[in-house]
């Protein structure tokens, strides 16, 4: 299928989104094309879920929204984004991170020899906050994420696997974004530790009101808790829908990620 379907016309946003990704193609060295066409809207207060299948051109999409892409010899050749109304490739990735479109990249990438704390604190000096806004955010990141706290010494690199990711999650959340842009957050971990993270991150979109655009090939979970959901396929965004309509399309949860139905999910209406 190369053409995109909504399943859910009557969805379609009704105000200016957070962000906009207009119909982009995206290529590497110039060659290899990973994105045809690609379009999908962030609303504010959201969280919307970027699905497909390995390869299917998430992690590029999620790069070429945070203005990575060059730093891989890859570039946005056709189409725009907007993020707050601005077009990304006007600012650089730390100018993004400023005005609070913070990504956390696929693979956890913690700084294996500082501790935890020294991790999060690099979220916090790498958009400028002063000691006392660190400060604040070290407690938001503990509160949120009790398990860092206890780790807080130790080194990122001798802890587990999904304290790594909520270390990386933490150290994006110390740069106060609006807009988190999260790559395979369940990558290698095991469900229970899936599931604590998506319930914080759904606990911080629903009190805060943070915007989230989470790539996964784990659909179940991403579905579970996403309010809308982008399905890429061979590089197209093939469909767009609320998590619910997916959920309950059983053909399309076997024909993109070959797994079954996924019941008894919760519910979630956008913030
Ligand atoms: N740095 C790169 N240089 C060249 N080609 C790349 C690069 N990164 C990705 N690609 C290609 O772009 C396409 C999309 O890859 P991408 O990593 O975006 O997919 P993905 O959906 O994130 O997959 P996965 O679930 O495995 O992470 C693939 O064909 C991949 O081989
Ligand atoms: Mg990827």
């Amino acid at each position: 299928m190369s053409t995109s379907a909504s399943l859910s016309p009557a969805s379609a946003a009704s105000s200016t989104p957070l962000l906009r990704i207009d119909a982009i193609d995206a290529v590497y060295q110039n060659a290899i094309v990973a994105l045809h066409g690609v379009s999908l809207d962030v609303r504010a207060g959201e969280i919307h879920a970027l699905l497909g299948a390995n390869g299917a051109g998430k992690s590029t999409t999620l790069k070429a929204v945070s203005h990575l892409l060059p730093a891989e010899r890859g570039q946005v050749r056709r189409g725009a984004i907007h993020y707050d109304g601005q077009d990304v490739s006007t600012l650089d990735p730390a100018a993004l991170v400023r005005r609070g479109l913070v990504p956390v990249l696929e693979g956890r990438r913690c700084f294996a020899h500082l501790t935890v704390e020294e991790n999060l604190i690099t979220g916090g000096l790498g958009c400028g906050a002063r000691r006392s806004q660190i400060a604040a955010g070290l407690e938001r990141v503990y509160a949120a994420f009790p398990r860092l706290a206890d780790r807080r010494r130790s080194l990122a690199g001798l802890t587990s696997g999904g304290e790594q990711q909520m270390t990386a999650i933490g150290r994006a959340l110390m740069a106060q974004p609006r807009l988190l842009v999260l790559d395979e957050p369940s990558m290698g971990l095991a469900p229970l530790v899936v599931q604590d993270i998506f319930r914080q991150l759904h606990h911080l979109n629903r009190e805060q009101g943070l915007s989230i655009l989470v790539a996964e090939q784990n659909s179940t979970v991403a579905l579970q808790y996403a309010h809308r959901a982008t399905v890429l396929d061979a590089g197209c965004s093939v469909l767009h829908g609320s998590a619910q309509e997916l959920r309950e399309r059983a053909d399309i949860q076997h024909f993109y990620f070959g797994q079954g139905v996924v019941e008894d999910a919760p519910m979630l209406a956008a913030a």
